[in-house]
């Protein structure tokens, strides 16, 4: 069915994170990014990785950007690139990377967004995971573009 991306995502397990991530792949579009916050081990890669094996390959190799900062991804029909800038010094070095040209010819998925100390894409959906029990719970906030999208899911 078609979900609003907004609001709490109960996520049992691995694979639920990462069928969020894949059926958030078929929402997103060309200048937007998709901002992951949550604590070290909460599923923001997971996530991340399952989005971009959507777009791309189902066995695609998806390190963790930890200390390249940045991968980039040819999807069809999409490029992304995934930062994680928990190593990043300042909001600065983030557009010496290369954020904003990623952002114009495809979208962008940032672990860490904080680090950017508020200068966000605007056309974003932000999603903090929280651990809850066993599982996650996945808070999603639509800004810009992603306000009143919906997505196909199965929560
Ligand atoms: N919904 C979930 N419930 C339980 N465990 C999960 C869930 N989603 C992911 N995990 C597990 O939590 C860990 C998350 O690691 P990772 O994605 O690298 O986190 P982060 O990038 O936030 O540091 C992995 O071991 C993964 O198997
Ligand atoms: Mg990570």
């Amino acid at each position: 069915m078609i979900v609003e991306a907004d609001g709490d995502f109960r996520l049992d397990d691995e694979d639920a994170t990462s069928a969020l991530g894949a059926a958030l792949a078929e929402a997103l579009r060309v200048g937007e990014a998709i901002c992951l916050t949550g604590p070290l081990g909460a599923g923001k890669s997971t996530l991340a990785r399952a989005l971009i094996r959507a777009l791309t390959t189902p066995t695609e190799d998806v390190p963790s950007p930890t200390f390249t900062l940045v991968q980039f991804y040819e999807g069809e029909g999409l490029s992304v690139a995934h930062f994680d800038l928990y190593r990043l010094t300042s909001a600065d070095e983030a557009y010496e990377i290369g954020l904003e040209e990623a952002l114009e010819d495809g979208a962008a998925l940032i672990e860490w967004p904080e680090r950017l100390e508020g200068r966000l894409p605007a056309d974003r959906l932000d999603i903090e995971i929280t651990i809850e029990g066993e599982g996650r719970r996945a808070r999603l906030t639509p800004n810009g573009a992603w306000e009143g999208r919906g997505f196909e899911f199965r929560s």
